[in-house]
Order: structure tokens, then sequence, then C-alpha cells
């Protein structure tokens, strides 16, 4: 499970998100970036936050930590932002907290180069999640201290959204055509060949140990949480071996690049 702790202030919002995810203060006197329960994209996207955060730092990929932050709705009241109010009353219990990290700057590809092995790291990655949510437009990179930070991965495993065909979803390519980072020739081969296989069964389990209960209660279709937890587990064990045989538009984005750079 992961750490808990206790929201004892509101802060700010983070407009630029589209959840209106906000800064919390903790009873461990800590800042986080918090994306609500009670926002409109419901909870599902908050487990989706944990299991790709999780799986992507147990690969090494640098993710901001995670918590799980409980809330009183009382915190609320005092709100003078009606949606800010309505969102933290709508909130009570436990929702997703991701340390804050302080000066990060968003991702600039001309001002930041990636090289090959990274980007290959990362676009692999996103397959695997079928992260839909790292283009150009939208990159949810952050660069803070010299480094490239993944964050929100809220959209990714589309097949959560529908278990009963969720193998064969699972089965299907991604398209990397407009990765933010598909202009850095990542090599997602070499990337395949180093995380692929650490991608097992036993870590998949600890990874997804990390939800907590109250997202995973009452699934449709589901008798306990254990067995949603190994539902999150198994497109990921079936796609880790064979997904890089399957991202396609690499090519085609350096074309472009090339194109435009003449
Ligand atoms: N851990 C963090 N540290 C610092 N800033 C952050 C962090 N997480 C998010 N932010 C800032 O908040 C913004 C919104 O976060 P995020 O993209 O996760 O929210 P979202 O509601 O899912 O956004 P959208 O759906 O619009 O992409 C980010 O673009 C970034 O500027
Ligand atoms: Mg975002």
């Amino acid at each position: 499970m992961l750490k808990e702790v206790t929201a004892t202030r509101y802060i700010t919002p983070l407009r630029e998100g589209g959840s209106l995810p906000g800064l919390i203060e903790a009873d461990d006197l800590t800042a986080y970036v918090v994306k609500f329960s009670g926002a409109g994209q419901g909870r599902k996207t908050l487990v989706a936050e944990v299991v790709c955060g999780t799986l992507a730092r147990r690969l090494g990929l640098r993710v901001p930590g995670l918590a799980a932050v409980a809330l009183d709705p009382v915190l609320g009241l005092g709100e003078p932002d009606e949606e800010v109010q309505g969102l933290l009353r709508g909130s009570g219990g436990l929702n997703l907290g991701m340390d804050f990290l302080s000066g990060a700057l968003g991702f600039d590809a001309l001002a930041f180069p990636v090289d090959a092995a990274e980007a290959g790291r990362i676009v692999w990655f996103d397959a695997l999640v079928n992260n839909v949510d790292r283009s150009w437009r939208n990159p949810n990179l952050l660069r803070w201290r010299g480094e490239l930070w993944l964050i929100d991965h809220g959209a990714t495993m589309i097949w959560q959204h529908n278990w009963p065909t969720a193998e064969r979803s699972a089965a299907r390519p991604y398209d990397a055509g407009d990765h933010a980072l598909a202009p850095f020739a990542p090599d997602v081969a070499a990337a395949a060949a180093e995380l692929a296989p650490l991608v097992t069964a036993d870590l998949l389990a600890e990874v997804t140990a990390e939800i907590p209960d109250a997202w995973l209660t009452d699934e449709p279709g589901f008798g306990s949480p254990d067995e949603v937890r190994r539902a999150y587990a198994a497109p990921l064990l079936t796609r880790a071996p064979v997904i890089h045989e399957r991202v396609t538009g690499l090519t085609a984005a350096r074309a472009t690049v090339t194109q435009e750079n003449k």
C-alpha cells in the first residue's frame, strides 16, 4: 500500500491541469500535487497513476514519489472558489498525492535534447501502458534539476475501462507518431532488451499491491480488490515481451522532423 498522509491545508489549484489538481500540504509538512477522487475523470485515473508511476519507478524511470492523501472534506469549506470547494467536498477519503517538484519547468524539445537511449526507455514504457498523453502538444514531462521527469499517467491502460475485452485490446499496437520524444530517434529495441525482462508477474504483484483497496472495491465483475489487481497485471505481463515489435509511427515522425529542419 502507498504511504499515507493526511491533508492539512489546500494551498492552490494547478490551473494547467484539466482535472484541476491542487497543491496540498500534509501532516508530514510536505507539499503534494494531489489528484482528487471526486474529479470527473474518476478513480480509475488514480489507479492508473499508481500502477504506472510505481512500475516506472521500479524500472528506473524518474517519476515523483507517490502517496495516498487522506482528505477531510471540511478542508474545502473555506475555499472561495466554488469549483475547488465542490471538488474538495466530493473527495473525502483517499486521493492521489505526488511529490511536488518545486521549480520544475515544462519540457521543451528545442531547449532540452534527450539521448536516444532515454527517449527509447520512455517510449517503450509508454507503449507498454498504452499512454496516449505524452504527445508534443501535451508532453506531461517536466525538467527538474537538469533531468527529465514523467508525470500524468491517468490516460493509460485504456483496457481498464472494458475488462471483458481487455486481453484483446491489450494486444493492440502503439502509435508513437505524435510522441513528444519521437524526434529523438528513441532506441526502443535497446530499451525493450533492458526493461522487458524486468516486468515479471512478481514485480507486477508488488506494483498492484500499492493500489489502495478503496479504489478497487465494487468493481463490476470482480469479487475482491485482489482480483482487480490481477486484472491490471495481466495485460502488462502479456505486452511486455512483445510491445516493442508493435510500436508504429517512429520512422514517419523522424522523416517529418528532418523535412521541417531543411
Ligand atoms: N509533481 C509535480 N511537480 C510540479 N508540478 C507538477 C507536478 N505534477 C503536475 N505538475 C504541474 O501541474 C500540471 C498539471 O498536472 P497533470 O498534467 O498531472 O494534470 P492533469 O489534470 O492530468 O492534466 P491534463 O489532463 O490537462 O494533462 C502539469 O502540467 C505541471 O505543470
Ligand atoms: Mg497533464
